[in-house]
């Protein structure tokens, strides 16, 4: 089987009618058939959601949706809530892939991380172009994101759970800052940041602010990111922002070191604010001998692919703010990473043919010893 990756976002739309009868079965769907060794029976004996990114028009081939909904119980699309794709031309909306993503997650009792309201990457042709030919002003830039961000986070009001609001602002520089050449901060300056958590804490009071980032968790070495991005929120806390916690995406490569014990530092550190945590994005990418078998061509890296992704989920079993641990896709034929990393793969927990790898059985045994030792996540309005 060969699946589509994660960066073919152009689907025929399958519309899905979303209604009041779908959201209420959901509680109902809760749990129902879901092995007690799948990592989202084993992760809610501590309270905690294991989540996974999705394409939602991959849930036609029943492997992947098997998959989807015995093994997880939070999803993301993985692109199928950003501008680009909801708003492709101006005014014009196709949440065909959005309403197809809520609707499955709310029909297996999952819950739902939106990804993400602003961004500088995968906005619409048309408002970069405006923006750069002049006939968008900073002024309705201004308006127009407002707009956006009420508009899509009402569409989805009290259906989803943790909001990827803001994504990816500081630099990979040391010491780190909010980026100035940033498409957004540099047409309206870093206040924008705040206001994007307060228009959609307006559209939607009960869902779970957070502001995502990579190598925030001490992947850099330094821990320069993590740093500014500490000083940034509790800055942000302080004016009384309305966030509510801190994504780390967790984009691993085993060519880089890793150190778990300063990502737990450093979860322990954004708690420490008042924040809930979550690692929104992980994956662990190696070299390959080609994107169709995705086989490492160092064997080492077999067994530092399941190291890494076991230390990232025991950071965050080790801080109990920490309420959900998603995939950036299970399956290394949907993965991202080839398309983006030269040479590399072998990035998630289940092979080219959806057979489980080593990462994944790292990942369940933590689990299963977390059922015992690992504390209770606080919690988190996931019961609403
Ligand atoms: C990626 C998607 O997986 C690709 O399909 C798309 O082409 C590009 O974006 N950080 C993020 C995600 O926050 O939205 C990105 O997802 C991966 C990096």
């Amino acid at each position: 089987m060969r699946l589509r990756r994660l960066f073919a976002v152009s689907a025929a739309g399958v519309a899905v009618v979303l209604g009041t009868t779908v959201a209420a079965s959901a509680a109902a769907n809760s749990g129902s058939a879901v092995a007690p060794d799948s990592l989202r029976a084993l992760a809610a004996n501590i309270g905690l959601r294991i989540g996974t990114a999705v394409i939602p028009f991959d849930l036609d081939h029943p492997d992947y949706q098997a998959i989807a909904a015995g093994q997880f119980s939070v999803v993301t699309p993985g692109n199928e809530m950003k501008w680009q794709v909801v708003e492709p031309a101006q005014g014009t909306f196709d949440w065909s892939g959005a309403d197809r993503l809520v609707a499955f997650a709310e029909q297996h009792g999952q819950l739902i991380r939106g990804h993400t309201l602003l961004w500088h990457s995968q906005l619409p042709d048309w408002l970069t172009t405006g923006v750069a030919n002049g006939t968008i002003s900073n002024a309705q830039l201004r308006n127009l994101l407002h707009q956006h961000i009420t508009t899509e986070v009402s569409r989805y009001k009290g259906r989803i759970w943790q909001w990827d609001v803001a994504n990816e602002f500081f630099t990979d520089s040391n010491p780190s800052t909010i980026n100035p050449n940033d498409f957004w901060v540099s047409h309206l300056g870093a206040g924008i940041i705040a206001d994007a958590f307060r228009w959609a804490h307006q559209a939607d009071p009960h869902a779970l602010l957070f502001y995502n980032d990579y190598n925030i968790a001490g992947e850099d070495g330094t821990n320069a990111k993590s740093d500014a991005v500490f000083a940034w929120l509790k800055q942000m806390l302080a004016q009384g922002v309305p966030i509510n916690g801190v994504g780390d995406q967790g984009h691993l490569d085993t060519q880089y070191g890793f150190s778990g014990t300063q990502m737990t530092q450093d979860l322990q550190r954004y708690a420490s604010l008042g924040l809930k945590l979550a690692i929104t994005e992980a994956d662990v990418r190696t070299f390959v001998n080609n994107a169709t078998d995705q086989v490492p061509t160092d064997h080492l890296a077999t067994f530092a692919q399941p190291y890494e992704f076991g230390q990232m989920l025991k950071a965050c079993l080790a801080v109990r703010q920490c309420i959900s641990f998603t995939v950036w896709g299970f399956g290394d034929a949907d993965s991202w990473v080839p398309g983006f990393f030269t040479g590399e793969g072998y990035a998630t927990i289940y092979d080219v043919n959806l057979n489980p790898k080593p990462a994944y059985t790292e990942l369940q045994q933590d689990l299963r010893l977390a059922g015992s030792g690992a504390p209770h996540r606080v919690p988190s309005g996931a019961g609403r």
